[in-house]
């Protein structure tokens, strides 16, 4: 089982360099933990990238339960399918398909996770209401990602970089918690995690990055 986070290989034809948005790994929290997995639940990890959340998923859901990645990236597709194909894992599948519009019936889900991705996202309402839409009733939402501790400099905002770099496009605490009340959740709970503030800085050392944005874990519930 590959299990390892790091993606700073100098392999320049591993596709997870390409699309990594710091040197230690594509996440920025652990969203599987956060959403206190349970065996034979169905989960679905939006934006899987190389699939690392949906194989640790898969173990806590056992055998009974099933786990989808879905990215719009072909490459972390294939690498992602290939990680679960070496691992011998059958409990994991992995679409490719836009998170705005998720190629999944409605409440077929127990949980959805995602890790270091909705920031990446332009329309952050969209993306939650269909996660909204794909959860069964009572089901759980429980995301890793970057949060703006104010409103972003209009330097900030206006860098294409830092928005591949999972910075400046992270949505407000208030702006994202109207996002997901607006997406029909509700026990919409937004943690910004303090520690974070050393994870930033790697991903950009001295650039003072942590001052303007956090990781936050993000939970709530579809009733
Ligand atoms: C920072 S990486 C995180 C990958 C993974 N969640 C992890 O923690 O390892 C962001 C991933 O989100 C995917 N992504 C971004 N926007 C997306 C969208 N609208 N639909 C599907 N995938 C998206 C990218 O292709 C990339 O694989």
């Amino acid at each position: 089982m590959i299990l390892s986070r790091n993606c700073s290989s100098s392999d320049p034809a591993n596709p997870v360099n390409t699309a990594c948005c710091n040197t230690n790994g594509l996440g920025c929290g652990d969203p599987t933990d956060l959403a206190a997995l349970q065996p034979g639940e169905t989960v679905l990890d939006l934006g899987s990238g190389p699939g690392f959340d949906c194989f640790v998923a898969a173990l806590h859901v056992g055998k009974r339960g099933r786990v989808v990645g879905i990215d719009f990236t072909p490459e972390m597709a294939q690498l992602a399918r290939r990680n679960a194909a070496e691992a011998g894992v059958v409990t994991v599948s992995f679409v490719l398909g836009d998170i705005e519009r998720l190629p999944t019936l409605d409440e077929v889900f127990d949980v959805v996770i995602s890790n270091c991705v909705i920031n990446l996202c332009p329309d952050k309402t969209r993306v939650l209401t269909e996660a909204h839409r794909v959860l069964r009733r009572g089901g759980r939402l429980a995301v890793s990602d970057i949060v703006a501790l104010a409103p972003l400099p209009r330097e900030i905002v206006d860098d294409l970089a830092l928005h591949s770099g999972c910075v400046a496009g992270a949505a407000t605490v208030d702006e994202m918690s109207m996002a997901l009340h607006e997406a029909g959740f509700n026990s919409v709970r937004i943690d910004i995690r303090e520690e974070s503030n050393k994870l930033i800085n790697a991903w950009a050392p001295d650039c003072g990055f942590e001052r303007f944005v956090a990781a936050a874990n993000i939970t709530a519930t579809r009733y």
